[in-house]
């Protein structure tokens, strides 16, 4: 089935409605995104139908825009994980949410994708409020990086108050989210970035930031508790030192490597290896800090769906700091 979770179409009066979409029908770059109509779905059981204001980009969206053999099988395809929007229709069972209210979530990863289009349905409980002081495009760019964040950092490594941890690439869509996550825990927190993003680092409350251009944190940083990996296997070999006895890496970008978890009980440290999950109780959460100020995403550029391939484009430099975000009319 091209487009899951699709199947039903919306009708008014015997006719099929219909929604703009970004969709692709071959991999490829950014060219291969085309703006089309699609059906627009209807909610099925425990399901919201959620019209999209704004829908944040993540890497795995130039990822699998681009590459074959991650987890999605051929396009076509609308990608699109991350949402914020008010919901249009409730399908049967849900009790958590009722038609006009304004949500924010990320659809079930890998498979549940779809945001880049005026609707998307996705299991009600994939979804939080939106705190009402909030707006669309904020808690659009938020769902998929600060859920990799909470459940690496708080779920996974169960972070506490004085604890010290390491965050790899402290200005990205998940890096700049963790900075703030593990202050809110009170941890100390040691990043590394580009020396242009260490001010907005400090800001965020980076206790200590180290330039990996020009610095190797692999001699500058000892004894901390967790790291947060989110470069890649070697980076996770290079880190393992910087951790104390017992300490745990957390790697969100090493899934396919089997010999870390040895590689870290040779060295007396643990490693666990996180694939992002659609997340009530965690959306919940970061609904909380976003409420309270504790959390708060950088917007490094907002788009609208018809420029759609400009976004991606721009993200895949892999320097922007924060997160791009697309919004629908
Ligand atoms: N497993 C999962 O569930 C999961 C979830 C979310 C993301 N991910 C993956 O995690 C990775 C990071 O995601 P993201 O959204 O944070 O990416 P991102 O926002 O695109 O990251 C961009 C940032 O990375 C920094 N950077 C690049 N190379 C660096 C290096 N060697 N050292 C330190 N910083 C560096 C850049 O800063 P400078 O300009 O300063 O270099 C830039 O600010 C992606 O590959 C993504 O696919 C996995």
């Amino acid at each position: 089935m091209p487009f899951p979770g699709r199947s039903l179409c919306g009708t008014v009066n015997g006719m099929t409605e219909t929604m703009r979409a970004i969709s692709q029908d071959t991999l490829g770059g950014p060219e291969v995104l085309r703006e089309v109509e699609l059906p627009r779905p209807d909610p099925g059981p425990s399901q919201l139908l959620v019209r999209v204001r704004a829908a944040g980009l993540n890497p795995t969206d130039w990822k699998h825009r681009a590459l074959p053999g991650l987890f999605l099988p051929a396009p076509p395809f609308v990608l699109g994980w991350d949402v914020s929007g008010v919901v249009e229709a409730v399908g049967p069972g849900v009790t958590l949410f009722a038609p006009g209210d304004e949500v924010f979530g990320m659809l079930p990863y890998p498979h549940g994708h779809g945001s880049l289009a005026e609707y998307v349905v996705g299991p009600a409980r994939a979804f939080a409020h939106k705190p009402a002081g909030v707006d669309h495009i904020v808690a659009g760019a938020t769902p998929l990086a600060a859920l990799t964040a909470w459940q690496a950092l708080v779920d996974t490594a169960r972070i506490e108050a004085g604890q010290r941890v390491l965050i790899h690439a402290a200005a990205g869509g998940v890096g700049h989210l963790a900075v703030q996550i593990a202050k809110a825990r009170g941890a100390y927190v040691i990043g590394t970035a580009s020396a242009a993003k260490h001010d907005h680092l400090r800001a965020l409350g980076a206790d200590e930031l180290i330039d990996y251009r020009t610095v190797d944190f692999a001699d500058a940083v000892r004894d901390v508790d967790v790291v947060l990996d989110t470069l890649g296997p070697e980076n996770c070999r290079r880190s393992l030192p910087t951790l104390r006895p017992g300490g745990l890496l957390v790697s969100i970008l090493a899934l396919r490597d089997a010999e870390l978890p040895a590689l870290a009980a040779e060295r007396g440290v643990r490693f666990a290896s996180l694939l992002v999950e659609a997340d009530h109780e965690g959306m919940r959460a970061v609904a909380g800090l976003l409420e309270s100020g504790a959390l708060s995403p950088t917007i490094a550029g907002v788009f609208p769906l018809a420029e759609a391939p400009k976004a991606h484009a721009l993200g895949e430099t892999d320097r922007t700091l924060g997160k791009l975000v697309i919004t629908v009319d």
